[in-house]
């Protein structure tokens, strides 16, 4: 992949604003909302019944966090990507068996969630560019070990 310098700083620009804290549980309760087939992995989360459960359920939140901050990772490495996830690809297809079309769902809640919070005077359209090339980079990284 090839990042031009307006990419990298839309990316890094944007990264720098977003709270992991904030935006993570935010991000992974919309995608158990909305996709509620993805809730067949969190089971042991406990009370996933409503949308209110969801949004208040101290573990969904936490994890939301970890998902999220997992993200920095690829924010720091933008020319190394699929060998900064080789693990966390490897983890999901053959430990969690996440069907990887699931990482596009998570990937597009990440971009509403983001985009409702700054707005467009923040979240334009070069910094969403910018954003979904680098989650779609992100996604293919973490199908990279499915087969
Ligand atoms: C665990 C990142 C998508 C299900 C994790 C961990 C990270 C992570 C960093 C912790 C790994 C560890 O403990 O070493 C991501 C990223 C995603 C993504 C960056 C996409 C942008 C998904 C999706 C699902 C999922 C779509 C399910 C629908 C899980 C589960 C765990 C996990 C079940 C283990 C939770 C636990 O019991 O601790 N993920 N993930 N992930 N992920 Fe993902």
């Amino acid at each position: 992949v090839e990042w031009t310098d307006a990419e990298r700083s839309a990316i890094a620009g944007l990264w720098g604003k977003i709270s992991v804290d904030e935006m993570g549980p935010q991000a992974l309760a919309r995608l158990l909302i909305v996709f509620p087939w993805t809730q067949r992995h969190f089971a042991s989360f406990g009370n996933l019944s409503s949308p209110a459960a969801i949004m208040g359920n101290p573990k969904v939140a936490a994890h939301g966090k970890t998902v999220m901050g997992g993200l920095d990772r690829a924010v720091k490495n933008l020319d190394n990507i699929k060998a900064t996830y080789a693990q966390l690809s490897k983890l999901h297809s053959e430990k969690l068996h996440v069907d990887p079309d699931n990482f596009v769902l998570l990937a597009d809640c990440i971009t509403v969630c983001v985009a409702m919070k700054f707005g467009p005077s923040v979240f334009t359209a070069d910094v969403q560019e910018a954003w979904q090339k680098f989650l779609c980079v992100v996604v293919a990284a973490l199908r990279r070990q499915y087969h």
